[in-house]
């Protein structure tokens, strides 16, 4: 049984480029109130049956929000129809429904009306929603003097005690602390075995991936996708990752540029002088090297040849450097390093440690990696080539951000090959 339904539904908002802020002022100047309107939502179809937990997920200003905001009927489309079976109850954004001058327990009793409980209801259940949000210690205190954290706190308290068959929350668990965040996902579970019917927004796909049954992906306020949780995040992103291929793309060709431009007339300089040991850093911390080979162009693909910057754990990736010989050397080693954005060394390796003697100058070298077996974080590559001593020509941090994503939970920084055994 469809508990939500969804038919062609848009929402324009009205946009004031240079609203008057008193009355007096709207009226002298009318010509000032000049707006633009902008679709947040444009024809969205859905349907939701009984029980069902289904994740919102898309990029900011997709529209996710507005699409709650509907359900919960606080606004209304501009166009289409929304079918609601059941009592609603809901978590959008913070502090909504609350009086900043009230305390914890009257806005406890005036956010629970809302929600259309009576007095004596709210009286029941006012020592279990003080008990699960832990404010016990500030419950008399006006809600103004509360941290985002626990205003979050309160209000979800209050949404999850209100006996609803609908439970819409937008992505507000995330200002809570780590272990009510877990005891708010506890709750959900315990909520979506009882049948209640959730939908969420989150911006955190293994949250997802773990709590829902459906996934719809809201894409500039269309659906882009929506089904089967596992292949509407992939569908998800593979867009992220074309998106962010592109501005790495950018991103690199700029930084190779900058750092470009410096190097070479330091290095023009130098091999003038003929200063040939003297290694000065280009760009301090980023780039150093003497410049007698210079990369010129790093980039990472995947088996399928295709340039990316977002890799699932245990894909094939293949690194790709191209170089030129400025001078004339003797030995060449190249080598890579991957670092997680907190500066752990990840894994490190060159030519070599790797036993292979480059004995061709091509101005071209690939590695590749077999299995990428990183687990979900965001990583730089360092490239560098210099010579058998270690005297670098080029060497090049960060030249590259790539993230990894991981299709199960596990953690820490690599996944370790291993089997279970039952002895
Ligand atoms: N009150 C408003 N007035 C004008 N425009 C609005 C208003 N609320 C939302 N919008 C616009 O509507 C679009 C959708 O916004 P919405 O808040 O639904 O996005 P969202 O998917 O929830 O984003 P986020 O992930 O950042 O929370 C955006 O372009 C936003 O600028
Ligand atoms: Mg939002």
């Amino acid at each position: 049984m469809d508990v939500i339904k969804v038919k062609d539904v848009w929402k324009k908002y009205k946009i004031y480029h240079d609203k008057g802020s008193t009355l007096k002022e709207r009226i002298l100047f009318k010509n000032r109130n000049r707006y633009e309107e902008r679709w947040a939502l444009k024809g969205i179809d859905l349907d939701i049956k009984k029980g069902e937990t289904v994740g919102l997920i898309g990029e900011n200003g997709s529209g996710k929000s507005t699409l709650l905001k509907l359900l919960t009927k606080i606004i209304y489309p501009n166009k289409g129809e929304i079918e609601i079976k059941g009592k609603v109850s809901s978590l959008l954004e913070l502090g909504a429904g609350f009086h900043p001058d009230m305390t914890g327990r009257e806005n406890i009793y005036m956010n629970a009306s809302i929600f259309g409980l009576t007095k004596e209801e709210i009286d029941k259940k006012l020592d279990d929603i003080i008990s699960f949000s832990g404010l016990e210690d500030f419950i008399d205190n006006p809600v103004r003097t509360y941290s985002s954290g626990m205003y979050m706190r309160l209000a979800f308290s209050v949404a999850i005690n209100v006996d609803a068959d609908i439970l819409l929350i937008d992505e507000v668990l995330a200002v809570g602390d780590t272990s009510f965040q877990k005891k708010c996902i506890e709750k959900m579970v315990e909520l979506k075995n009882k049948g209640v019917t959730i939908v969420f927004v989150s911006h955190d796909n293994n949250m997802v991936k773990r709590l829902c049954d459906k996934a719809i992906w809201l894409k500039n306020g269309n659906i882009a996708s929506q089904g089967i949780v596992k292949d509407v995040i992939n569908n998800y992103l593979d867009h992220l990752n074309t998106k962010s291929n592109i501005k790495c793309t950018e991103d690199s060709k700029n930084e190779i540029n900058s750092t470009n431009n410096q190097v070479i007339s330091e290095r023009e300089v130098s091999i003038e002088k003929e200063e040939v040991k003297d290694i000065k850093p280009a760009n301090k911390n980023k780039r150093w090297g003497n410049k007698y080979v210079e990369i010129l162009q790093v980039d990472m693909f995947d088996k399928d040849n295709k340039s990316k910057h977002i890799f699932i754990s245990g894909e094939t990736v293949r690194i790709s450097i191209k170089y030129k010989v400025n001078k004339k050397v003797d030995d060449v080693v190249f080598g890579i390093g991957i670092f997680r954005d907190d500066e752990v060394c990840c894994y490190g390796t060159n030519t070599f440690i790797d036993n292979y003697k480059i004995d061709k100058l091509t101005g071209r070298i690939d590695v590749e990696i077999d299995n990428l077996n990183l687990i979900t974080g965001k990583y730089y590559l360092d490239v560098a080539v210099h010579d058998k001593f270690g005297l670098p020509y080029d060497y090049i941090k960060k030249i590259l951000s790539f993230n990894v994503e991981t299709r199960t939970e596990e953690i820490g920084v690599v996944r370790l090959a291993h089997k279970w055994h039952i002895l």
